[in-house]
């Protein structure tokens, strides 16, 4: 069963959205789910409409049945001083670096120590049970670095571990690959049916699959409401069309020929090329869901009707 689901994508497309959606979806019925946000935007407050989040997990929402959805947003210098105190001890002494502003030089210098420490949390709050030994989180979900750059930061850890070949860091980047490249995470792409996005969700996948990381779904967002196309497909003909508006009563329906035959072309080219759009995600061989794009932008509301529309399409052995 799938614990960490990593939601990636091209900037823009809804990652952060479909990640709190999703983050929602899963916590049906008294599961618990926590919601990480990795890039210190603060997008998840924002979404949720509550306050700038800090370096602590805390509940933001109410699921479906009763689930919760917890949320943090990591940040890579208290992530540094957790992990200083967990291998070195280094309690006040990690405090004193801070001062220095040591950690931030460090986290600053070496972008990649600040990727070992986001995964390394993420990754910790899957695996962390309580005293009777039960997973604390049913699931956690990562709102996760746009797809050109999450294949190195899901993988930053091996490098790590390659590089200390013993000893306590060598244990803990070890450990986080485990999780990582574990059926019990899943790389989840968000995009749009338009060329672009499509086409960075295709070399996404190969990325992905290339450095043996766990692909999950496509999730198609944004998807535009379809008419029923067959119709429109041979254009319909002027003289027909304006009978027809006169016979329902409107005046003057030669004006309208012009732009109603305009509209039905634009519909039927765009039709036709998500299909293919659909096409090239369907060879992917994933499984693709779809949310719809919704007309008054993302409110809470809206962002229930999303973790809805997700409920519908999710495997039930995944949200078991
Ligand atoms: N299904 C949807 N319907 C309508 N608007 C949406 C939908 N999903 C996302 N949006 C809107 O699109 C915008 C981008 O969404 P979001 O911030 O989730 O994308 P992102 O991929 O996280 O962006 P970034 O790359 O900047 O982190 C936001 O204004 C959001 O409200
Ligand atoms: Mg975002």
């Amino acid at each position: 069963m799938t614990r960490l689901h990593v939601v990636t994508g091209k900037g823009g497309t809804g990652k952060t959205t479909v990640a709190a959606a999703l983050a929602l979806a899963l916590a049906e019925e008294g599961r618990r789910t926590l919601l990480v946000e990795v890039e210190g935007r603060q997008g998840i407050a924002q979404l949720f409409e509550t306050e700038a989040l800090p370096y602590e997990e805390r509940k933001i929402a109410v699921s479906h049945g009763g689930g919760e959805v917890y949320a943090l947003a990591i940040d890579p210098e208290k992530a540094l001083l957790d992990y200083l105190q967990m291998f070195y001890k280094l309690g006040s002494a990690g405090r004193a670096l801070k001062k220095l502003g040591a950690i931030d030089f460090a986290t600053t210098i070496a972008p990649g120590l600040r990727d070992v420490l986001l995964t390394g949390k993420a990754c910790e709050a899957v695996r962390r049970k309580d005293k009777q030994g039960r997973r604390i989180y049913d699931a956690v979900v990562m709102d996760a670095p746009p797809t050109g750059r999450v294949t190195r930061f899901l993988g930053v850890n091996e490098e790590v571990a390659g590089l200390a070949k013993a000893g306590p860091v060598h244990h803990q980047a070890q450990a986080v690959m485990g999780v990582i490249k574990s059926p019990e995470t899943a790389v989840h792409l968000v995009t749009l049916l338009e060329e672009m996005p499509v086409q960075e969700t295709v070399d996404g996948v190969r990325e992905l699959r290339a450095a043996g990381l766990p692909v999950g779904s496509v999730l198609v967002n944004m998807v535009r409401p379809r008419l029923p196309v067959e119709g429109l497909e041979g254009t319909p003909a002027s003289p027909g069309l304006a009978r027809a508006l006169a016979g329902a009563g409107l005046s003057r329906p030669e004006t309208l020929v012009a732009p109603l035959l305009a509209q039905a072309r634009e519909h039927t080219e765009r039709v036709r090329l998500e299909r293919g759009q659909r096409a090239a995600l369907e060879r992917l061989g994933t499984p693709v869901h779809e949310l719809g794009l919704l007309g008054e932008g993302v409110e809470l509301a809206g962002l229930y009707g999303l973790s809805a529309e997700l409920r519908e399409q999710w495997p039930p052995t995944e949200a078991a």
